[in-house]
């Protein structure tokens, strides 16, 4: 029998990938989004890369009623919990949104865990736990610092739950994966980065700004102590990021955990700042992009990259592509979604 594993947040960017490369790997997915950042049309594109369409179930995880009545329809085997508000600014203005949505579904998620014995969960942490690190590149046992921003807050806070939770109940297997910066699309270019509205990551500005939707890229920041004063980042392709998931379902059903919470960054290890992406984007696509240095934005880490040994030796798992090929993907991506309109 094939395994069953719900996809919180399927829809959304990481999500989505992560579903092709289950379904690409024998997994059943069964999606649950509220399309809060995100649209259904995703699905449908799911289903044309690998012949399957996902079933869907479209409401609020932090609504308890909702979710304990999907738990009561759908046999699951595990859960791959995506679903979640993930912008650092957006966080600082909005606190109170971010807190109850990313924590309510989350604890919702967790007493459906325990009433249909459901024993496996991979959680969608990020380097934001790591606040500003003194030491470079972080590793998991690098202290986690204060949050920077109360989005990196409920990452912290809900990592501190999984370890609780797994410390009773013994038969548990959860891994927290700690993302650095996912960016780039599915070679296919039928799913990408889809924000709604004004995007307020890097690459889709970027590359909106490129197709003329934006007139120029706010570089927030030009003066942090690095080596051209913008920001540094470890960016990693999102479909090498989608893999790790298959890899940590696949330690959980089969490999013996060390202990029945584990932490892995996902990253690869290469810092690049603000000014390399502009740069390596223009090699890339041939196109001169337009951009200002602005000031800082709040809630920003000065500079933050991955030890990424841990993912490598236990896993198995390691980054494949590099930075020209996550920047064409971003980029036939957004000129395929343009020419889609
Ligand atoms: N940046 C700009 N201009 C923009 C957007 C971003 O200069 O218009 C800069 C930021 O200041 C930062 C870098 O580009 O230096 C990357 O910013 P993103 O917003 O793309 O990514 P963040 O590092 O702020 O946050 C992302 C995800 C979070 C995740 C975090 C971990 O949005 O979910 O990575 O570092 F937690």
């Amino acid at each position: 029998m094939k395994q069953v594993v719900l996809v919180t947040g399927g829809a959304g960017y990481i999500g989505s990938h992560t579903v092709v490369e289950l379904q690409n790997s024998g997994y059943d997915v069964v999606i649950v989004d509220n399309f809060s950042n995100s649209q259904s049309s995703v699905v449908e594109n799911i289903g044309k890369i690998t012949g399957i369409t996902p079933k869907l179930y479209s409401f609020d995880l932090a609504d308890e009623k909702a979710c304990t009545a999907f738990f009561h329809k759908e046999h699951i085997d595990a859960i791959i919990h995506f679903a979640a508000y993930k912008y650092v600014g957006e966080s600082v203005e909005q606190p109170l949104r971010y807190y109850k949505n990313n924590l309510y579904s989350t604890l919702n998620l967790l007493t459906a865990m325990k009433e249909h014995h459901i024993k496996q969960l991979v959680f969608s942490s990020s380097c934001t736990v790591y606040g500003t690190p003194d030491v470079l590149p972080v590793v998991e046992t690098t202290p986690v610092k204060p949050a920077t921003c109360p989005y990196g807050n409920t990452k912290q806070i809900i990592e501190e739950i999984l370890r609780d939770v797994c410390h009773t109940e013994h038969e548990y297997k959860v891994i927290a994966l700690r993302y650095f910066n996912p960016i780039g699309a599915h070679p296919s270019a039928l799913i990408g980065e889809l924000p709604n509205g004004v995007p307020q990551n890097l690459i889709p500005y970027i590359t909106q700004t490129a197709a003329g939707i934006r007139e120029y890229l706010q570089v927030f920041g030009g003066d942090y102590n690095t080596p051209d004063g913008t920001c540094l980042r470890d960016y990693i392709h999102v479909v090498d990021l989608a893999k790790a998931h298959v890899k940590a379902l696949h330690r959980m059903q089969n490999q013996n955990m060390e202990q029945n919470y584990e932490v892995f960054n996902i990253g690869t290890g290469k810092p690049s700042s603000v000014l390399d992406i502009i740069h390596a984007f223009e090699k890339v696509t041939g196109k001169v992009l337009p951009y200002k240095i602005v000031s800082r934005r709040v809630g920003d880490v000065e500079k933050v990259w991955a030890d990424t040994t841990k993912a490598n030796q236990i896993m198995g798992w390691k980054a494949l592509l590099n930075l020209e090929e996550m920047l064409a993907s971003a980029w036939n991506w957004e000129m395929k979604h343009n020419q889609a309109k």
